[in-house]
């Protein structure tokens, strides 16, 4: 067979910018909302006021008189779903609401649907119906009902994982601590709030829907409603965020699909902020006891890992922080135990670091606490302990820079100067400064999808793969690996993605979407260059012919691998061959075996200033290092952006993010953007992100790994790491709070 062989680094590597960057900031890229197909109905779902009990009544008389009103929903009168919203076809599909009886499970739950000609109207109708309840006391909290151990965690994970002798570690143990920490719940809040438009045409069901899963969700959908999932289009050119709810499909969807199936009208949904709160999915809240236990040599005997997370009366997704102890540091014995307690709340989903984000929060914390008992630096701990071979496993690293991350991180920083004891650095201004680290780690994975790369007689190529773009870059990113791949530069390229009727592009998701995808990119740009140069290679009239060494492809030019003086742009080979399109497919997915032989992961290091007025406890994060090595780097200025959102992220959890509960409704008061803090600009500064080399060949043949969720991880260790450098004050309670300092007094 002809070798043939494409370049990187012509595109790869290049901080190109957004593609789609300028549709974005003159709004004339369409979202889903954004659609207004003729004769559209306007939907509103009625949220419950109560977590507890069963609706009595609705003013269903009020709702329909109201000028505009079409249509209300309920229980009674609601029409069949094929597919039953308490089943759980798939991987990804989980109980859900959708008026399916009179019951009430979380505040916020759908409990109507109003249709109207007008958003207003139906807002309006909404209103009218006033709900009455038989309400029951609400279970909330962690402290809400009694606890279950998880036997199965997400996704086909354990819920108990145990290496090694666990009570031998502990009683080996010279030095120990044994802590506990709480996590608060959080809701997905991207800018864009879950919306679509459905339109029926007979069987055809055609979705304008922001989906981190196209091509695999048609499957549910057509679970839903009996029709085959080649019947389902969905149309997913742009998501204005995700983090993980996007991926899930929820029962407000599924009742505004099915109006527009029984009125036979297109149907438009989309949640108001406070809807997000309930029923699209979110993180649960989590305690966690941590008990590290270490010997003479300052190195971990015993690494103990408890959590206990919320999860909802009906559903079983649970926070799995305790895993994120099971890559990390190299204890003699490795225990990472899930519990959980059913409360009345919407059932909790993949959020940002799904697991690792909380559990990383109080493991990174623990090191620390763990270091200052031994009066050890915590940066020369955790050289002590992280491990050479994946705990447990035994197994190789694919690739690990963790040691340079260190190096480089704490460099830039400038770790080295750091007392040890809290409360020895003042800022000339008066304010306490502390000064924290934490260690970054999220797996490395990779899902299936596949690709088309299509070369034009005119020298330009088409790549099509239904990837998701929810902002992180997808669509440029891949772009510039099927660019490498065809041998041709960036604007030579058309790449269609974010429909159905697309090839799989994979979910986006995972951290693991430009591995995935981009790999199906490139085989399938290989596919279409090795038929291009079979073509030439075997034709007499071309300068290629008998270049049996192999060719190389690059700038839309084919060169004979030996002698660069042979060349012949694809143009010329396409029409010297009759001028038809030379379409390559292509696949990938990570062969079950590799992971027998290799512990995949990217790696990271994050290092944290606060300065804090020493009066008012107010705090600030004023630099933040994180060093990252996650393979390959695509696109340098996407990449950063992503590791950088992530410490965001991180510093949202440690000082702000938080959905509080009423107890005694079951309600979330804070449920909106002034209650629910995130953070803003003037609340990140000093951000520097280094991405250290890393050849990881191990992962997939490209060598990528993720970027979108290890920056949170590490990140919020190192801030409330710093905040006790800087009072001298440990807080185990996320988002840490003025008055948390101030208790500490
Ligand atoms: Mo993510 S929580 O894998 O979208």
């Amino acid at each position: 067979m002809l070798e043939t062989r494409t370049r990187f680094g012509s595109n790869s590597g290049q901080p190109a910018t957004r593609r789609d960057g300028i549709a974005k900031v003159t709004g004339v890229a369409n979202f889903a909302a954004d659609n207004r197909p003729d004769d559209l109905l306007h939907a509103v779902y009625v949220p419950a006021t109560i977590a507890r009990g069963r609706v009595t009544h609705l003013d269903i008389a009020a709702a329909k008189s109201h000028p505009g009103v079409v249509e209300v929903f309920t229980p009674e009168n609601r029409p069949p779903l094929a597919g039953d919203p308490e089943a759980k076809p798939f991987l990804f599909t989980f109980r859900t609401d959708a008026l399916q009886n009179s019951d009430v499970r979380y505040a916020n739950q759908p409990i109507a649907l109003v249709l109207a000609e007008t958003i207003e109207a139906a807002t309006e109708g909404a209103r009218l119906l006033v709900p009455q309840y038989e309400d029951q006391a609400p279970r909330i909290g962690l402290d809400g009902a009694t606890p279950y151990k998880v036997e199965a965690g997400n996704f086909g994970r354990p819920g108990e994982t145990i290496f090694g002798d666990v009570a031998a570690g502990h009683a080996a143990a010279k030095l120990s601590v044994d802590l506990t920490y709480e996590t608060p719940a959080q809701y997905h809040n991207p800018m864009e709030t879950h919306a679509l438009v459905a339109a029926w045409d007979g069987d055809l069901l055609t979705l304008d829907i922001p989906s981190q899963a196209i091509v695999m969700s048609r499957a549910a959908f057509g679970y839903y409603f009996d029709i085959p999932p080649e019947n389902v289009t969905i149309r997913s050119p742009y998501l204005g965020g995700g983090f993980g709810s996007k991926a899930i499909i929820h029962g407000p969807a599924l009742l505004a699909i099915l109006a527009a199936r029984t009125l036979r009208r297109p149907v438009k949904l989309m949640l108001r902020r406070d809807q997000m709160f309930g029923p699209v999915g979110h993180r649960g809240a989590t305690r966690q006891r941590l008990r590290i236990g270490i010997g003479d040599d300052g190195r971990m005997t015993v690494l103990d890992h408890e959590s206990l997370a919320t999860t909802s009366t009906f559903d079983d997704f649970v926070e799995g922080a305790a895993a994120a102890s099971l890559g990390l540091y190299a204890a003699g014995a490795l225990r990472s135990s899930q519990y959980a307690v059913r409360v009345d709340i919407g059932t909790p989903g993949p959020m940002r670091a799904p697991g690792e984000a909380s559990g990383s929060a109080a493991l990174e914390c623990a090191i620390d606490e763990m270091a200052e008992k031994a009066c050890l630096d915590p940066l020369d701990f955790r050289l002590r302990n992280y491990a050479e071979v994946e705990p447990g496993t035994g197994l190789p690293y694919s690739s690990k820079a963790l040691r340079e991350c260190y190096r480089q991180g704490a460099e830039r920083f400038g770790w080295a100067g750091r007392p040890r004891a809290p409360r020895q650095m003042i800022h000339e201004n008066g304010m306490l400064v502390g000064w924290g680290m934490g260690t970054a780690l999220f797996h490395a994975p990779m899902f299936a999808a596949e690709a088309r790369a299509t070369l034009r007689p005119d020298g330009t190529g088409l790549v099509e793969t239904a990837a998701a773009d929810m902002g992180q870059g997808a669509w440029t990113a891949l772009a510039q690996i099927a660019a490498d791949s065809l041998g041709l530069p960036l604007e030579k390229i058309e790449f269609r993605s974010g429909t159905s009727d697309l090839p799989d592009g994979g979910i986006a998701g995972g951290s693991g979407h430009t591995a995935t995808a981009g790999s199906a990119l490139h085989a399938a740009g290989v596919d279409a260059i090795r038929q291009l140069g079979e073509i030439a290679t075997a034709d007499p009239a071309s300068p290629l012919f008998g270049a049996n060494a192999g060719v190389v492809a690059r700038g839309g030019r084919l060169y004979a691998r030996d002698d660069d003086s042979r060349s012949e742009s694809y143009g010329e080979i396409i029409a010297r061959a009759g001028g038809t399109t030379i379409r390559g497919t292509g696949n990938a997915s990570r062969p079950p075996e590799a992971a027998q032989r290799h512990a995949m992961y990217s790696h990271g290091a994050v290092f944290a200033e606060v300065k804090i007025d020493p009066e008012l406890f107010q705090m600030r994060v004023t630099r933040l290092v994180g060093a990252f090595a996650a393979g390959r780097i695509i696109n340098p200025r996407l990449a950063e952006s992503q590791l950088m959102g992530g410490m965001i992220w991180g510093i949202s959890f440690a000082l702000h993010e938080e959905a509080r509960h009423d107890h005694r409704t079951g309600r979330i008061v804070n449920a909106d953007f002034a209650g629910y803090h995130i953070p803003v600009n003037a609340d990140v500064s000093g951000l520097e992100v280094i991405t250290v080399h890393e050849d990881d060949p191990h992962v997939n043949p490209l060598g990528i790994k993720g970027v979108g969720e290890i920056g949170v991880t590490g990140t919020v260790g190192a801030i409330g790491n710093a905040i006790w450098h800087a009072t001298g004050t440990r807080v185990r309670r996320f988002p840490i709070k003025i008055e948390d300092l101030l208790a500490g007094l």
